[in-house]
């Protein structure tokens, strides 16, 4: 994966939008660039822009254990990344100009890993690849399509945590759901 540690060092140095004044590092991703699945999330967080990866604070946590709950492994079935690779300030959402000055970065690990199956962690990342607004509950598992691939939105986790009922039809069983139908999808590929 020679082409990957290039746009490492690349988007490493990356100066495209003012995040790069705030960050810690560029945070890339985890996982398996051989994954035939690759997460999308939103951005970093603080500890994911002190440890330079994605997805590994309490969301992350929950994350990886929505995954083994659908028998799909976080480091050997997925490869992970965001939307946007460098922190933004306080958490705050990123901007429309953010997400597209990161933009080509994301492309780059999409051509490179090229996935066969991408889950949108959340509506800024829905945003992010594939332009939509729509509120995340309406459009969460349903299946899209991105250059090809097959694509499922699916609620964040930072919001499961603020909404931690396991009950039947709440927004954690729905995510739960997705990610059996991601694992479905993934065992009817080649
Ligand atoms: N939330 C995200 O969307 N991405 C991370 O890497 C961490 C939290």
């Amino acid at each position: 994966m020679a082409d990957l540690d290039a746009l490492a060092q690349q988007c490493g140095a990356c100066r495209r939008c003012p995040l790069a004044l705030g960050r810690q590092q560029v945070v890339l991703s985890r996982g398996n660039p051989k994954a035939r699945l690759m997460l999308i999330g939103e951005a970093p967080g603080v500890q994911e822009d002190a440890l330079g990866q994605p997805f590994v604070g309490r969301s992350g946590q929950l994350l990886d254990q929505l995954l083994a709950e659908a028998g799909l492994d976080s480091s050997r079935d997925a490869y992970i990344c965001n939307g946007v690779k460098c922190r933004p300030p306080g958490n705050r959402k990123p901007t429309a100009l953010e997400l597209a000055a990161c933009r080509p970065w994301l492309q780059q690990q999409i051509a490179l890993v090229q996935p066969q199956v991408l889950v949108l962690v959340g509506a800024t990342a829905l945003q992010a690849v594939l332009g939509l607004k729509g509120p995340i509950s309406q459009l969460r598992g349903q299946w899209q399509c991105f250059e090809g691939r097959a694509c499922l939105p699916i609620f964040h986790p930072a919001y499961l945590l603020r909404n931690g009922s396991s009950q039947p039809g709440r927004p954690r069983d729905l995510t739960r759901a997705d990610l059996v139908a991601v694992r479905d999808h993934l065992l009817t590929l080649k």
